[in-house]
């Protein structure tokens, strides 16, 4: 529901923040389209209309954009996402947790592996996207993968939290998972980030799976089920991991994408050199 973020969220989906120019889910979406997924399916709700908005044509838009000869803009609105791409959407009626939202999808997913893409976690792939490293490691060994990376154990109660055993460089064998562990009984720092590529056994799992955690069906019990059956692996991407559902980890990213963005980067950093350190903060 993007409380943190409030009132900037009242209105509209937490989702839909811009980090610099692009809002998360778009983001969230070229990271999938990079990874070679060409349906994308979005679990929306009351108040998330201007996601499907952001993906649709733009008529009115793009005519005034063509009349005023704008061709650099009128580019950037046409290749929201390549052609080929289709999207999906489906309304959860109501937020009854992640492994519900993850449920709703299952009537277009169907009998097929799937990833899942949480766009608040924003992920720079340091060259390659976060989800296109975890399809390779999928291609490899088939099974279900869960994105991870350490967190300092005081944190490990705003995550799932995976048991790990390692079986190669940056992957290891899940042998449990617990969602938002207190420190003292985390099983261990490695926390799930919001990347899964799943088995399509988890939806029939998840018909199964009860209110867990904070009262909502947890996607991580169902996950934990599934262990119990199949192997599950946690891989640890490469790549830098920004928590764009909190407002430090949102300011971070943008800074950070700023700094990097091809015609801002000169001029942010000087002005961050020139104006921001030499107050001496
Ligand atoms: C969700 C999942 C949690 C995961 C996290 C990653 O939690 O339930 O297992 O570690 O996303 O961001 P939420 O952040 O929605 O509370």
């Amino acid at each position: 529901m993007g409380t943190r973020f409030l009132p900037a969220t009242k209105a509209n989906p937490k989702e839909m923040l811009p980090v610099v120019d692009k809002p998360l889910i778009q983001y969230a979406a070229e990271e999938a389209v990079e990874a070679g997924i060409d349906v994308l399916v979005f679990v929306t709700g009351r108040n998330k209309r201007s996601i499907p908005d952001h993906f649709d044509k733009a008529y009115e838009l793009e005519t005034e954009l063509e009349e005023r000869g704008k061709e650099k803009m009128l580019e950037i609105v046409r290749n929201i996402l390549p052609a080929g791409v289709t999207c999906v959407y489906i309304r959860q009626a109501e937020a009854l947790g992640l492994g519900h939202a993850v449920g709703c999808a299952r009537p277009v997913v169907g009998d097929e592996p799937f990833a899942v893409i949480l766009a608040d976690d924003l992920i720079d792939g340091a060259g390659k996207g976060a989800l296109k490293q975890m399809v390779e490691v999928y291609e490899q060994y088939g099974s279900s993968i869960l994105g991870v990376e350490e967190v300092p154990p005081s944190e490990t109660h705003k995550y799932g939290v995976v048991t790990p055993e390692p079986i190669a460089d940056r992957l290891w064998n899940v042998t449990g998972i617990v969602e938002k562990p207190a420190p003292e009984v985390a099983p261990s720092n490695m926390a799930v980030v919001g990347r899964y590529i799943l088995t399509p056994r988890i939806f029939e799992l998840l018909e199964n799976t009860q209110k867990g955690a904070g009262g909502e069906i947890q996607l991580t019990d169902a996950i934990s089920d599934l262990l119990a059956e199949q192997q599950v692996l946690a891989h640890r991407f490469n790549g830098t991991r920004y928590d764009c559902g909190s407002k430090l980890g949102y300011l971070q990213a943008t800074v950070e994408y700023a700094l990097k963005h091809p015609e801002l980067k000169d001029d942010f950093r000087e002005y961050l050199l020139g104006n921001v350190c030499s107050r001496g903060i």
